[in-house]
């Protein structure tokens, strides 16, 4: 059964451009739960390290360039069927293709500085998710 979580990251361009309320708006309005959040700016271990599947891409080097320049804000989101969904909601990676009423078409420039990261399998979304919260830290959260 596919699972209820996915890893979301607002990313730099968006917190920059001071859309990270009106993505996370966007969010609940659509049934999200941010199950948990936070802002963070990644080292270029960390960027290096949670892009690890991208290495040797062309786009790497930029990709970690620009995750490190400013504060991002990864969320743990709830929803059935989170991590299809959650790529539904943010569109293609690159906002001229997009479909309208996406988050990518709404808030991001290009397909680098592409607004929002989401989990591609649960597999990912539970190793993504990890990275940045403990298990205890979710549950305390919420309980
Ligand atoms: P994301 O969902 O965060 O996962 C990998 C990221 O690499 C992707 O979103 C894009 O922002 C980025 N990416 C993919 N293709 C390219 C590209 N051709 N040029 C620059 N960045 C890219």
């Amino acid at each position: 059964m596919a699972g209820r979580q996915t890893l979301g990251i607002v990313k730099p361009d968006a917190v920059q451009k001071r859309n990270l309320g009106n993505i996370i708006a966007h969010l609940e309005r659509d049934g999200w739960v941010v199950r948990a959040g936070r802002l963070v700016r990644l080292s270029r271990a960390e960027a290096e390290a949670f892009y690890e599947v991208h290495r040797g891409r062309p786009f790497y080097a930029e990709l970690v360039e620009f995750m490190t320049s400013g504060p991002c804000f990864p969320m743990a989101l709830e929803k059935d069927d989170a991590v299809k969904a959650f790529r539904t909601a943010i569109g293609a990676t690159d906002p001229a293709e997009a479909a309208a009423g996406t988050i990518r078409k709404l808030f991001a420039e290009s397909k680098g500085r592409n607004a929002v990261h989401g989990s591609d399998s649960d597999e990912n979304a539970a190793r993504e998710i990890g990275f940045f919260f403990t298990e205890a830290e979710r549950a305390h959260l919420w309980g």
